[in-house]
């Protein structure tokens, strides 16, 4: 039970209610993804990246400021060793009411059964095309065959399944054999702008608008339901053919910052106040000693730097030089 104090405090200036956290636990990933890094990662030494108990110490705190729902993303976070240890470990802590994951799927399908037992909330896997020849080149991997058995297995297993699409140019023939996806099986299948952030800036995608164009001439019945489905700022989409839904994030083109609710940690212990711009606080100066203050007043500090929203718009005003895989998306 949170008390009226604590729910002020988790409140930036806006007025928005910030309980949400995104952990990029490693800035490492099994794939290349073309607007993503194509080219890998310059070698971080490990010292530089934030321990697991460096992680749960902050959520700890986080928790104690209201901060209740926990995404594990990366880079890829099934490459990091221990991972599903420090998952259950996260999921038990007192407070702690959802921790999510988010994964490219290639080493899913091995560790649903431990993901299953420790009880995770919501598996989001990326999957741009199911074509083949497509997602080799998309991500510099032949692994699509593996991804979509872990996006089946995932779905039957009852645990809540969203597919996150980047929709590129040349994924525009994938918008409906993807949507079809949440026909056969009860996923949410999502369409994201890419943003221009790392690499994303150099690429053109399609809109929410371009895709919607597309699905509406099939689902001639597609509606807005409405509903949030988890802690994001998707909007989705139901047709009575689907099981699951269609979400779309749509930053670039239907802003939803008023409602924002987040945080992110980068692998190597900054906490991001916006995704747009180098604003926060180096928690790993305040973890290690090296910076004065306590961790509670370091993460309300960069609750109180959040911006109205981000300047995807007005791109020389981007301030965010690291990439989607340190930043965790
Ligand atoms: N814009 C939108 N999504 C991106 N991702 C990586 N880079 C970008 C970008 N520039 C996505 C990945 C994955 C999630 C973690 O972030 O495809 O779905
Ligand atoms: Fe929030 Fe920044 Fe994302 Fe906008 S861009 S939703 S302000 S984190």
């Amino acid at each position: 039970m949170f008390t009226e104090r604590q729910d002020e405090k988790v409140k930036d200036k806006l007025g928005r209610n910030i309980n949400y956290l995104r952990i990029s636990v490693t800035d490492r990933c099994n794939l290349r993804c073309k607007y993503c890094m194509p080219a890998g990662v310059l070698d971080v030494c490990h010292e530089e990246i934030l321990r697991y108990e460096e992680f749960l110490a902050v959520c700890g705190t986080a928790v104690r400021l209201g901060i209740n729902a926990f995404k594990i993303t990366g880079g890829e976070p099934l490459i990091r060793r221990d991972i599903i240890p420090f998952m259950a470990e996260l999921k038990a802590m007192d407070g702690v009411r959802a921790v999510t994951l988010t994964t490219n799927g290639i080493y899913l399908e091995e560790h649903l059964p431990e993901l299953v037992r420790i009880g995770i909330d919501g598996i989001n896997i990326s999957l741009d095309t199911l074509d083949r020849e497509q997602f080799a080149d998309i991500t510099g991997t032949d692994g699509l065959s593996r991804v979509v058995t872990a996006l089946t297995a995932t779905a039957e297993s009852g645990i809540r399944t969203k597919v996150n699409a980047v929709m590129l140019r040349q994924t525009r023939s994938q918008i409906l054999p993807l949507a079809a996806l949440a026909e056969t099986m009860p996923v949410d299948v999502r369409f994201i702008e890419v943003m221009p952030i790392g690499i994303g800036r150099f690429e053109r995608g399609l809109t929410e608008d371009d895709a919607l164009a597309v699905l509406q001439q099939k689902y001639t019945d597609l509606r807005p339901d409405g509903g949030t489905h988890g802690n994001g700022p998707a909007t989705y989409w139901k047709s009575e053919d689907m099981r699951g839904s269609i979400g779309f994030i749509a930053a670039n083109t239907h802003k939803f910052c008023d409602a924002c609710n987040r945080l992110r940690l980068t692998s190597a212990g900054f906490l991001k106040s916006c995704l747009c711009y180098d604003l926060g606080v180096d928690l790993k100066a305040v973890l290690r000693g090296k910076a004065g203050g306590t961790l509670e007043g370091a993460i309300a500090a960069a609750i109180g730097k959040k911006p109205q929203g981000h300047c995807f718009g007005e791109r020389e005003e981007i301030t965010e030089g690291k990439t989607m895989n340190q930043i965790g998306g």
